[in-house]
């Protein structure tokens, strides 16, 4: 190399010097990206001063969507949108805890699912997540279970339907209790569990909050989620400061059983229509929006309602 230099005119060497400082900085490239991938023991954590700080400092340094080694606790997922989003996080590599409150055939299937996957481990837990007493033991038998939590996904709600005329306490109680109180206090069990830096939250809303197209009906419904919109707004200040992002996924109408109850045909079809996909969403078009949020790619994402509706509402 030394001769080389000293008899060839520089001009003429340069694009290979230039190709062989490429080649070796693609070669420590890829050193960085190994050593900095994040482990279950030591997630790389970025100290900005003041107390800032981050989970990594440039996402797309670590794989932007492995959720390899965290464990995620979804609510209501041993049917519907939970169940895509328990198959969704464990398909990346998550341990996954599905929570049901009857179904435990459904809860198990999914549990064997999971496992035949060869990625993420899965449990089934009995508790209901709209009571402050199912909050806490669905998240003492996760630690239980997996020894820690990096992603709670509160996702079980109702939907019932009655006018300003028919509602009574018993209706609107069961519709905060569920959609608000429940959620809430299984954030305020788990919150001390949550990793810090790097844990995440994952509310549930509807589209219904923003659709001018809302029936009178709706209201019981419609205020509960409005609720947690405005909690997860709240919280996303409160907790960012530890590292920990709250967000809110909004979905359009999907096709489940709560959003069958009581529709006659016609009327399905009249909404699934105003879909400019001329279609319902189904749960797998919403679980890889949530998997993405639960991801370490996601951790600038913090206080939004993210509406996944197809363009149902715009
Ligand atoms: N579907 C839609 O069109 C739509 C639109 C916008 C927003 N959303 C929201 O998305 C979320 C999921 O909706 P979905 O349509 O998938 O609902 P779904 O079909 O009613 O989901 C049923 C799941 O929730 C579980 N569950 C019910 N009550 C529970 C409780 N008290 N504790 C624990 N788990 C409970 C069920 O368990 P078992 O199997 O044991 O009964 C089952 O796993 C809800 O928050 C809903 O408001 C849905």
């Amino acid at each position: 190399m030394h001769a080389l230099l000293l008899h060839t005119p520089l001009h003429s060497i340069l694009p290979e010097l230039l190709s062989k400082l490429e080649a070796a900085f693609r070669f420590l490239a890829q050193k960085i990206r190994i050593h900095n991938y994040p482990t279950v023991e030591s997630e790389p954590k970025v100290d900005y001063g003041n107390g800032a700080y981050s989970a990594v400092q440039n996402a797309s340094v670590v794989n932007p969507a492995s959720l390899e080694g965290k464990v995620a606790v979804v609510t209501g997922s041993s049917k519907s949108i939970g169940a895509s989003i328990a198959k969704e996080l464990a398909s990346q590599g998550a341990n996954v805890v599905v929570n049901y409150i009857n179904d435990f055939k459904s809860a198990d299937e999914l549990v064997l699912f999971i496992q035949s996957l060869g990625k993420g481990k899965a449990i089934s837990v009995k508790a209901d997540a709209g009571t402050i007493s199912g909050s806490k033991a669905l998240i003492d038998e996760t630690i239980r279970a997996f020894g820690r939590l990096d992603i709670l996904i509160l996702n079980a709600g109702i939907m019932g339907s009655k006018t300003l005329e028919q509602i009574d306490e018993p209706f609107i109680d069961a519709h905060f209790n569920m959609n608000v109180k429940g959620p809430l206090f299984l954030v305020k069990a788990a919150v001390e569990a949550l990793s810090t830096p790097g844990g995440r939250i994952i509310f549930f809303s509807t589209s219904l909050t923003t659709a001018s197209s809302v029936l009178p009906n709706a209201l019981c419904y419609v205020a509960s989620k409005a609720a947690i919109e405005q909690v997860s707004r709240v919280l996303a200040k409160d907790l960012g400061p530890r590292g920990i992002t709250v967000n809110t996924i909004s979905p359009g109408p999907v096709d489940t059983p709560l959003f069958r109850e009581g529709k006659p045909q016609h009327v399905i079809d009249s909404i699934a229509a105003q879909c400019p996909g001329n279609r319902l969403g189904t749960p797998d078009d919403i679980a890889p929006v949530v998997a993405f949020l639960a991801s370490p790619a996601a951790q600038w994402v913090n206080g939004q309602v993210i509406r996944v509706n197809g363009g149902f509402v715009v």
